[in-house]
Protein backbone atom coordinates (compact mmCIF):
# COMPACT_ATOMS: atom_id res chain seq x y z
CA UNK A 1 0.00 0.00 0.00
CA UNK A 2 2.45 2.33 1.20
CA UNK A 3 4.74 1.75 -2.56
CA UNK A 4 1.79 2.43 -4.38
CA UNK A 5 0.60 5.62 -2.43
CA UNK A 6 4.34 7.16 -3.01
CA UNK A 7 4.58 5.89 -6.60
CA UNK A 8 0.36 7.71 -7.23
CA UNK A 9 2.21 10.56 -5.49
CA UNK A 10 5.10 10.46 -7.35
CA UNK A 11 7.45 11.91 -4.99
CA UNK A 12 10.03 9.28 -4.97
CA UNK A 13 10.76 5.74 -6.77
CA UNK A 14 8.57 3.04 -5.49
CA UNK A 15 11.16 1.39 -3.57
CA UNK A 16 12.28 4.60 -1.15
CA UNK A 17 9.84 5.91 1.61
CA UNK A 18 9.65 9.79 1.29
CA UNK A 19 11.63 11.75 3.53
CA UNK A 20 9.24 12.01 6.37
CA UNK A 21 9.24 15.78 6.48
CA UNK A 22 8.72 16.02 2.59
CA UNK A 23 5.24 18.17 2.05
CA UNK A 24 4.20 17.67 -1.67
CA UNK A 25 4.09 21.43 -2.08
CA UNK A 26 7.23 21.73 -0.62
CA UNK A 27 10.22 21.63 -3.64
CA UNK A 28 11.27 17.81 -4.24
CA UNK A 29 14.36 16.95 -2.12
CA UNK A 30 17.85 17.37 -3.36
CA UNK A 31 19.34 14.23 -3.06
CA UNK A 32 17.63 10.32 -2.23
CA UNK A 33 20.87 10.44 0.51
CA UNK A 34 19.02 8.58 3.47
CA UNK A 35 20.22 7.22 6.78
CA UNK A 36 20.97 3.57 7.18
CA UNK A 37 18.34 1.54 9.28
CA UNK A 38 19.50 0.82 13.12
CA UNK A 39 18.66 -3.11 12.41
CA UNK A 40 19.20 -5.18 9.44
CA UNK A 41 15.39 -6.17 9.37
CA UNK A 42 15.44 -9.33 11.52
CA UNK A 43 12.09 -8.53 13.34
CA UNK A 44 12.97 -10.14 16.81
CA UNK A 45 16.18 -8.43 17.08
CA UNK A 46 14.85 -4.92 15.85
CA UNK A 47 17.84 -3.21 16.27
CA UNK A 48 20.90 -5.89 15.38
CA UNK A 49 22.48 -5.00 12.73
CA UNK A 50 21.78 -2.02 10.70
CA UNK A 51 20.51 -0.92 7.08
CA UNK A 52 22.20 0.51 3.85
CA UNK A 53 25.86 -1.26 3.59
CA UNK A 54 27.27 -4.92 3.62
CA UNK A 55 30.51 -5.18 5.46
CA UNK A 56 33.57 -7.35 3.87
CA UNK A 57 36.04 -6.79 5.97
CA UNK A 58 37.02 -6.14 9.61
CA UNK A 59 40.71 -5.34 10.83
CA UNK A 60 40.63 -5.40 14.77
CA UNK A 61 43.63 -3.66 16.35
CA UNK A 62 42.99 -4.31 19.65
CA UNK A 63 45.36 -3.82 23.37
CA UNK A 64 44.16 -5.33 26.01
CA UNK A 65 45.55 -4.86 30.10
CA UNK A 66 44.14 -7.92 32.40
CA UNK A 67 45.06 -6.46 35.64
CA UNK A 68 43.33 -2.76 34.54
CA UNK A 69 40.81 -4.28 32.35
CA UNK A 70 40.98 -1.26 29.78
CA UNK A 71 41.24 -2.07 26.38
CA UNK A 72 42.36 0.14 23.65
CA UNK A 73 40.97 -0.65 19.87
CA UNK A 74 41.32 0.95 16.48
CA UNK A 75 38.28 -0.96 14.48
CA UNK A 76 38.58 -0.37 10.85
CA UNK A 77 35.74 -1.91 8.88
CA UNK A 78 35.59 -2.09 4.80
CA UNK A 79 31.68 -1.74 3.40
CA UNK A 80 29.70 -1.23 0.62
CA UNK A 81 27.10 1.10 0.05
CA UNK A 82 23.23 -0.36 -1.20
CA UNK A 83 21.43 2.73 -0.90
CA UNK A 84 23.00 6.41 -0.56
CA UNK A 85 23.38 7.14 2.57
CA UNK A 86 23.55 10.43 4.46
CA UNK A 87 24.65 8.65 7.68
CA UNK A 88 24.53 4.98 8.89
CA UNK A 89 24.41 3.11 12.21
CA UNK A 90 27.00 0.04 13.99
CA UNK A 91 26.36 -1.75 16.87
CA UNK A 92 28.71 -0.77 19.48
CA UNK A 93 27.73 -0.55 23.68
CA UNK A 94 29.96 0.72 26.68
CA UNK A 95 33.57 2.01 26.47
CA UNK A 96 34.03 5.37 25.10
CA UNK A 97 34.65 6.32 21.14
CA UNK A 98 37.59 8.92 20.80
CA UNK A 99 37.53 9.52 16.60
CA UNK A 100 35.81 8.34 13.80
CA UNK A 101 36.44 8.65 10.01
CA UNK A 102 34.78 7.63 7.39
CA UNK A 103 37.26 7.06 3.83
CA UNK A 104 40.22 9.13 6.11
CA UNK A 105 38.19 12.25 6.58
CA UNK A 106 36.68 12.80 10.27
CA UNK A 107 33.03 11.96 10.80
CA UNK A 108 30.77 13.42 13.39
CA UNK A 109 29.11 10.34 15.47
CA UNK A 110 26.18 10.22 18.09
CA UNK A 111 25.62 6.92 20.16
CA UNK A 112 22.41 6.02 21.85
CA UNK A 113 22.07 2.60 23.21
CA UNK A 114 23.68 0.19 21.15
CA UNK A 115 23.28 2.26 18.22
CA UNK A 116 26.64 4.57 17.13
CA UNK A 117 25.61 6.85 14.42
CA UNK A 118 28.07 7.83 11.58
CA UNK A 119 27.51 11.08 9.51
CA UNK A 120 30.38 11.08 7.10
CA UNK A 121 31.41 14.63 5.89
CA UNK A 122 30.46 13.23 2.70
CA UNK A 123 27.18 11.72 1.86
CA UNK A 124 27.42 7.85 0.40
CA UNK A 125 26.53 6.75 -2.71
CA UNK A 126 25.04 3.62 -3.75
CA UNK A 127 27.17 0.60 -4.00
CA UNK A 128 30.45 2.53 -3.42
CA UNK A 129 32.99 1.15 -1.13
CA UNK A 130 34.03 3.09 1.52
CA UNK A 131 36.29 2.60 4.88
CA UNK A 132 35.21 3.19 8.43
CA UNK A 133 37.83 3.67 11.08
CA UNK A 134 36.88 4.02 15.17
CA UNK A 135 39.13 4.31 18.07
CA UNK A 136 37.26 3.71 21.02
CA UNK A 137 38.54 2.71 24.97
CA UNK A 138 37.31 1.59 28.06
CA UNK A 139 36.41 -1.60 29.62
CA UNK A 140 34.05 -3.25 28.05
CA UNK A 141 31.30 -4.77 29.76
CA UNK A 142 29.52 -8.42 29.00
CA UNK A 143 25.76 -8.54 28.61
CA UNK A 144 24.33 -10.39 31.53
CA UNK A 145 20.50 -11.99 31.03
CA UNK A 146 19.10 -13.42 33.90
CA UNK A 147 16.74 -14.85 31.79
CA UNK A 148 18.48 -18.11 30.01
CA UNK A 149 21.73 -16.72 28.00
CA UNK A 150 23.88 -16.47 30.75
CA UNK A 151 26.70 -13.99 30.61
CA UNK A 152 28.13 -13.15 27.00
CA UNK A 153 30.19 -11.18 24.83
CA UNK A 154 33.58 -9.78 26.04
CA UNK A 155 33.59 -11.32 30.18
CA UNK A 156 36.91 -9.90 31.83
CA UNK A 157 39.21 -12.81 33.40
CA UNK A 158 41.95 -12.87 35.99
CA UNK A 159 44.49 -13.67 33.03
CA UNK A 160 42.60 -11.82 30.34
CA UNK A 161 38.84 -12.75 28.58
CA UNK A 162 36.71 -15.43 27.82
CA UNK A 163 35.17 -14.05 24.68
CA UNK A 164 31.74 -15.73 23.61
CA UNK A 165 29.20 -13.62 21.74
CA UNK A 166 26.18 -15.41 20.53
CA UNK A 167 23.34 -14.05 19.82
CA UNK A 168 24.45 -10.25 19.92
CA UNK A 169 27.43 -9.84 22.30
CA UNK A 170 29.85 -9.01 19.81
CA UNK A 171 29.27 -4.94 19.78
CA UNK A 172 30.66 -5.40 23.84
CA UNK A 173 34.15 -5.15 22.32
CA UNK A 174 33.90 -3.65 18.84
CA UNK A 175 31.50 -1.80 16.38
CA UNK A 176 30.16 -4.15 13.93
CA UNK A 177 27.17 -5.00 11.76
CA UNK A 178 26.05 -7.14 14.82
CA UNK A 179 23.61 -9.80 13.33
CA UNK A 180 24.83 -12.89 11.17
CA UNK A 181 23.14 -12.32 7.83
CA UNK A 182 26.19 -9.79 7.17
CA UNK A 183 29.53 -12.01 6.93
CA UNK A 184 32.93 -10.66 6.60
CA UNK A 185 36.64 -12.25 6.66
CA UNK A 186 38.68 -10.82 9.85
CA UNK A 187 42.02 -9.91 10.54
CA UNK A 188 42.92 -9.25 14.38
CA UNK A 189 45.63 -7.60 15.70
CA UNK A 190 46.06 -8.00 19.55
CA UNK A 191 48.31 -6.81 21.98
CA UNK A 192 48.69 -8.27 25.50
CA UNK A 193 50.84 -8.17 28.59
CA UNK A 194 54.03 -10.30 27.81
CA UNK A 195 52.98 -14.23 29.05
CA UNK A 196 49.62 -13.42 27.95
CA UNK A 197 48.51 -15.19 24.39
CA UNK A 198 45.51 -13.61 22.73
CA UNK A 199 43.47 -16.45 20.57
CA UNK A 200 41.52 -15.39 17.60
CA UNK A 201 39.85 -17.06 14.75
CA UNK A 202 41.50 -18.59 11.79
CA UNK A 203 45.93 -18.81 11.50
CA UNK A 204 48.29 -16.88 12.96
CA UNK A 205 50.03 -14.56 10.80
CA UNK A 206 53.67 -14.42 11.23
CA UNK A 207 55.12 -14.95 15.06
CA UNK A 208 53.94 -13.04 17.99
CA UNK A 209 56.17 -9.97 18.50
CA UNK A 210 57.14 -8.85 21.98
CA UNK A 211 58.57 -5.40 22.76
CA UNK A 212 58.59 -3.19 26.14
CA UNK A 213 57.01 -5.85 28.41
CA UNK A 214 54.11 -6.31 25.45
CA UNK A 215 53.58 -9.19 22.66
CA UNK A 216 51.65 -8.80 19.47
CA UNK A 217 49.57 -11.63 18.07
CA UNK A 218 48.45 -11.55 14.81
CA UNK A 219 45.39 -13.75 13.56
CA UNK A 220 43.77 -13.86 10.06
CA UNK A 221 40.04 -15.54 9.36
CA UNK A 222 39.94 -15.94 5.55
CA UNK A 223 36.33 -16.97 5.18
CA UNK A 224 33.17 -15.05 6.11
CA UNK A 225 31.99 -15.15 9.15
CA UNK A 226 29.32 -13.98 11.37
CA UNK A 227 30.12 -11.40 14.31
CA UNK A 228 28.91 -13.06 16.92
CA UNK A 229 31.68 -16.42 15.86
CA UNK A 230 34.10 -13.95 16.67
CA UNK A 231 36.84 -14.18 19.16
CA UNK A 232 39.67 -12.54 21.34
CA UNK A 233 40.75 -14.95 23.92
CA UNK A 234 43.34 -14.07 26.36
CA UNK A 235 45.15 -15.29 29.36
CA UNK A 236 47.37 -18.01 30.15
CA UNK A 237 47.26 -20.96 27.59
CA UNK A 238 49.03 -24.48 26.99
CA UNK A 239 49.15 -24.85 23.00
CA UNK A 240 49.05 -27.91 20.90
CA UNK A 241 49.55 -27.02 17.30
CA UNK A 242 49.62 -29.72 14.45
CA UNK A 243 47.12 -31.33 12.23
CA UNK A 244 44.55 -33.41 12.00
CA UNK A 245 45.27 -37.06 11.00
CA UNK A 246 43.76 -36.31 7.61
CA UNK A 247 45.72 -33.15 7.11
CA UNK A 248 43.83 -30.06 8.58
CA UNK A 249 45.87 -27.53 10.67
CA UNK A 250 44.96 -27.48 13.96
CA UNK A 251 45.32 -24.98 16.94
CA UNK A 252 44.26 -26.55 20.66
CA UNK A 253 44.58 -24.73 23.92
CA UNK A 254 43.55 -24.67 27.55
CA UNK A 255 43.60 -22.67 30.88
CA UNK A 256 46.16 -24.27 32.94
CA UNK A 257 43.74 -25.37 34.91
CA UNK A 258 42.65 -28.12 32.02
CA UNK A 259 46.01 -28.85 31.64
CA UNK A 260 45.10 -32.93 31.62
CA UNK A 261 42.42 -31.67 29.03
CA UNK A 262 45.06 -30.52 26.29
CA UNK A 263 46.07 -33.73 24.64
CA UNK A 264 42.31 -34.91 24.57
CA UNK A 265 40.74 -31.93 23.55
CA UNK A 266 43.88 -31.86 19.95
CA UNK A 267 42.94 -35.93 19.24
CA UNK A 268 39.31 -35.54 19.52
CA UNK A 269 38.90 -32.67 17.86
CA UNK A 270 41.22 -33.58 14.81
CA UNK A 271 39.31 -37.16 14.69
CA UNK A 272 36.02 -35.71 14.91
CA UNK A 273 36.80 -32.75 12.38
CA UNK A 274 38.18 -35.44 9.86
CA UNK A 275 35.09 -37.72 10.50
CA UNK A 276 32.64 -35.14 9.42
CA UNK A 277 34.47 -33.97 6.57
CA UNK A 278 33.34 -37.22 5.26
CA UNK A 279 29.82 -36.94 6.44
CA UNK A 280 29.07 -33.05 5.96
CA UNK A 281 31.38 -32.98 3.17
CA UNK A 282 34.75 -31.12 3.01
CA UNK A 283 35.83 -28.92 6.05
CA UNK A 284 34.87 -25.31 5.36
CA UNK A 285 37.73 -23.45 6.66
CA UNK A 286 41.26 -23.42 7.03
CA UNK A 287 42.24 -24.51 10.40
CA UNK A 288 40.39 -26.35 13.53
CA UNK A 289 40.70 -26.99 17.32
CA UNK A 290 39.39 -25.47 20.46
CA UNK A 291 39.47 -23.72 23.79
CA UNK A 292 39.22 -24.36 26.97
CA UNK A 293 38.85 -21.33 29.11
CA UNK A 294 38.81 -20.90 32.87
CA UNK A 295 35.35 -19.22 33.14
CA UNK A 296 32.39 -21.18 34.29
CA UNK A 297 29.86 -20.06 31.52
CA UNK A 298 27.63 -22.62 31.20
CA UNK A 299 27.77 -23.37 27.55
CA UNK A 300 30.45 -23.74 24.98
CA UNK A 301 30.24 -21.75 21.49
CA UNK A 302 31.16 -22.85 18.33
CA UNK A 303 33.57 -19.50 17.47
CA UNK A 304 34.91 -20.21 13.65
CA UNK A 305 37.78 -22.73 13.59
CA UNK A 306 38.09 -22.87 17.64
CA UNK A 307 35.11 -23.65 19.66
CA UNK A 308 35.49 -22.15 23.17
CA UNK A 309 34.50 -24.60 26.10
CA UNK A 310 33.45 -22.23 29.31
CA UNK A 311 35.21 -23.83 32.14
CA UNK A 312 34.62 -27.44 31.82
CA UNK A 313 36.41 -30.63 30.07
CA UNK A 314 34.59 -30.87 27.05
CA UNK A 315 33.39 -34.39 26.60
CA UNK A 316 33.27 -35.93 22.99
CA UNK A 317 29.49 -35.33 22.64
CA UNK A 318 29.95 -32.03 23.08
CA UNK A 319 33.47 -31.37 20.77
CA UNK A 320 30.91 -33.34 18.28
CA UNK A 321 28.64 -30.93 18.58
CA UNK A 322 30.58 -27.71 18.25
CA UNK A 323 32.58 -28.91 15.43
CA UNK A 324 29.46 -30.18 13.99
CA UNK A 325 28.82 -26.08 14.15
CA UNK A 326 31.39 -24.94 11.81
CA UNK A 327 29.51 -26.50 9.03
CA UNK A 328 26.07 -25.53 10.48
CA UNK A 329 25.76 -22.10 12.07
CA UNK A 330 29.47 -21.15 10.87
CA UNK A 331 29.90 -21.57 7.33
CA UNK A 332 26.20 -21.86 6.36
CA UNK A 333 24.90 -18.88 8.83
CA UNK A 334 21.23 -18.13 9.78
CA UNK A 335 19.49 -15.22 8.02
CA UNK A 336 17.64 -14.49 11.08
CA UNK A 337 17.06 -15.78 14.77
CA UNK A 338 13.88 -17.67 14.43
CA UNK A 339 15.13 -20.27 12.11
CA UNK A 340 18.09 -20.97 14.87
CA UNK A 341 17.07 -24.60 14.77
CA UNK A 342 19.13 -24.81 11.08
CA UNK A 343 22.23 -24.48 13.44
CA UNK A 344 20.93 -25.81 16.94
CA UNK A 345 18.76 -29.15 15.78
CA UNK A 346 21.63 -30.31 12.80
CA UNK A 347 24.50 -29.76 15.55
CA UNK A 348 22.35 -31.79 17.96
CA UNK A 349 21.82 -34.58 15.56
CA UNK A 350 25.34 -34.56 14.97
CA UNK A 351 26.14 -35.40 18.66
CA UNK A 352 23.58 -38.88 17.87
CA UNK A 353 25.27 -39.25 14.65
CA UNK A 354 28.76 -39.66 16.33
CA UNK A 355 26.86 -41.81 19.24
CA UNK A 356 26.20 -44.44 16.17
CA UNK A 357 29.56 -44.02 14.87
CA UNK A 358 31.05 -44.93 18.13
CA UNK A 359 29.02 -48.00 18.24
CA UNK A 360 27.16 -46.28 21.46
CA UNK A 361 23.32 -45.76 21.19
CA UNK A 362 22.15 -45.83 17.54
CA UNK A 363 20.40 -41.98 16.23
CA UNK A 364 17.66 -44.15 16.19
CA UNK A 365 17.28 -45.46 19.85
CA UNK A 366 18.47 -41.75 21.11
CA UNK A 367 15.15 -40.51 18.75
CA UNK A 368 12.69 -43.05 19.90
CA UNK A 369 14.03 -41.83 23.47
CA UNK A 370 13.04 -38.35 23.52
CA UNK A 371 9.84 -38.88 21.19
CA UNK A 372 9.02 -40.65 24.25
CA UNK A 373 8.98 -37.48 26.51
CA UNK A 374 5.44 -37.32 27.93
CA UNK A 375 3.16 -35.13 25.97
CA UNK A 376 3.36 -32.76 28.72
CA UNK A 377 7.15 -32.51 27.84
CA UNK A 378 7.35 -28.44 27.41
CA UNK A 379 9.56 -29.17 24.34
CA UNK A 380 6.06 -29.80 22.77
CA UNK A 381 4.62 -26.45 22.99
CA UNK A 382 7.72 -24.96 21.50
CA UNK A 383 7.64 -24.89 18.14
CA UNK A 384 11.70 -24.96 17.43
CA UNK A 385 11.01 -23.73 13.72
CA UNK A 386 10.27 -20.57 15.41
CA UNK A 387 12.59 -19.98 17.89
CA UNK A 388 11.57 -17.50 20.21
CA UNK A 389 13.87 -14.16 20.91
CA UNK A 390 13.06 -14.50 24.64
CA UNK A 391 13.66 -17.83 24.58
CA UNK A 392 16.57 -18.88 22.10
CA UNK A 393 18.07 -21.53 23.36
CA UNK A 394 14.99 -23.63 24.30
CA UNK A 395 15.52 -27.19 24.15
CA UNK A 396 13.26 -27.81 21.57
CA UNK A 397 15.14 -25.94 19.15
CA UNK A 398 18.29 -28.19 20.07
CA UNK A 399 16.40 -31.71 20.77
CA UNK A 400 13.20 -31.18 19.01
CA UNK A 401 14.90 -29.89 15.78
CA UNK A 402 17.07 -32.92 15.87
CA UNK A 403 14.35 -35.17 16.11
CA UNK A 404 13.38 -33.62 12.91
CA UNK A 405 15.98 -34.30 10.97
CA UNK A 406 15.59 -37.94 11.89
CA UNK A 407 12.21 -38.11 11.06
CA UNK A 408 13.14 -36.48 7.76
CA UNK A 409 15.78 -39.48 7.55
CA UNK A 410 13.35 -41.84 7.76
CA UNK A 411 11.03 -40.30 5.21
CA UNK A 412 13.71 -39.99 2.65
CA UNK A 413 16.04 -42.90 3.32
CA UNK A 414 19.90 -43.02 4.27
CA UNK A 415 21.09 -42.68 0.70
CA UNK A 416 19.39 -39.04 0.11
CA UNK A 417 19.28 -37.66 3.37
CA UNK A 418 22.94 -37.93 3.91
CA UNK A 419 23.36 -36.47 0.14
CA UNK A 420 21.16 -33.80 0.98
CA UNK A 421 23.59 -32.72 4.42
CA UNK A 422 26.25 -32.69 1.53
CA UNK A 423 24.34 -30.69 -1.01
CA UNK A 424 23.32 -28.35 1.42
CA UNK A 425 26.44 -27.69 2.96
CA UNK A 426 28.72 -27.40 -0.70
CA UNK A 427 25.20 -24.93 -1.95
CA UNK A 428 25.38 -22.60 1.06
CA UNK A 429 28.94 -22.63 1.60
CA UNK A 430 30.31 -18.91 3.55
CA UNK A 431 26.45 -17.85 3.00
CA UNK A 432 23.24 -17.89 4.73
CA UNK A 433 20.63 -19.79 4.49
CA UNK A 434 16.77 -20.38 5.65
CA UNK A 435 14.53 -23.28 6.63
CA UNK A 436 12.53 -22.70 3.50
CA UNK A 437 15.85 -23.15 1.37
CA UNK A 438 16.12 -26.79 3.15
CA UNK A 439 12.59 -27.68 2.80
CA UNK A 440 12.77 -27.40 -0.86
CA UNK A 441 16.33 -28.80 -1.02
CA UNK A 442 14.81 -31.78 0.61
CA UNK A 443 12.37 -31.91 -1.58
CA UNK A 444 13.61 -32.14 -4.49
CA UNK A 445 16.29 -34.58 -3.44
CA UNK A 446 13.66 -36.99 -2.28
CA UNK A 447 11.02 -36.06 -4.88
CA UNK A 448 8.54 -35.88 -2.07
CA UNK A 449 6.25 -33.75 -0.55
CA UNK A 450 7.65 -33.02 2.52
CA UNK A 451 5.38 -30.18 3.91
CA UNK A 452 3.44 -32.12 6.49
CA UNK A 453 6.78 -33.54 7.75
CA UNK A 454 7.97 -30.14 8.30
CA UNK A 455 4.94 -28.68 9.72
CA UNK A 456 4.50 -31.42 12.15
CA UNK A 457 7.87 -30.85 13.74
CA UNK A 458 9.07 -27.21 13.37
CA UNK A 459 5.90 -25.52 13.50
CA UNK A 460 3.00 -27.10 15.33
CA UNK A 461 2.73 -27.08 19.12
CA UNK A 462 2.21 -30.98 20.07
CA UNK A 463 4.04 -34.02 19.90
CA UNK A 464 4.06 -35.03 16.28
CA UNK A 465 2.77 -38.64 15.77
N1 LIG B 1 25.52 -22.13 20.26
C1 LIG B 1 25.90 -22.58 21.56
C2 LIG B 1 25.82 -24.09 21.52
O1 LIG B 1 24.78 -24.69 21.61
C3 LIG B 1 25.08 -22.00 22.67
C4 LIG B 1 25.32 -20.56 22.94
C5 LIG B 1 24.48 -20.05 24.02
N2 LIG B 1 24.69 -18.64 24.21
C6 LIG B 1 24.53 -18.04 25.38
N3 LIG B 1 24.74 -16.74 25.45
N4 LIG B 1 24.20 -18.73 26.42
O2 LIG B 1 26.75 -24.73 21.23
ZN1 LIG C 1 24.96 -25.60 19.53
Amino acid sequence: LMAALVSVLGCAPADKPPLADHRLDDPPPLTEYRPGAAGIGDPDFPTDGNGGYDVSHYDLDIDYVPVTKQLHGVATIKAAATQDLSSFNLDFSGMTVSKVTVNNATATFRRQGSELTVTPSEPIDVKSRFTVKVTYAGQPQPIRDSANLGTFGFVATPDGAFVASEPDGSKTWFPNNDHPADKATYDFTITVPAGVTALANGELVGRPTTAQGKTTFRWRERQPMASYLATATMGMFDLREGRTPAGITEIAAVDPKFKKSLNTLFKLSGEITDYWSTVFGPYPFSSTGGIVDDFAAGYALENQTKPLYGGFEPDPSIIAHELAHQWFGDSLSIKRWSELWLNEGFATYAEWLWSEHKGGKTAEAIFNQEHARPASDPIWAYPPGRARPEDLFNASVYARGAMTLHALRKAIGDATFFKLLKTWTADHRNGNVTTEEFIRLAEQLSGKNLRPLFDAWLFQPQRPA
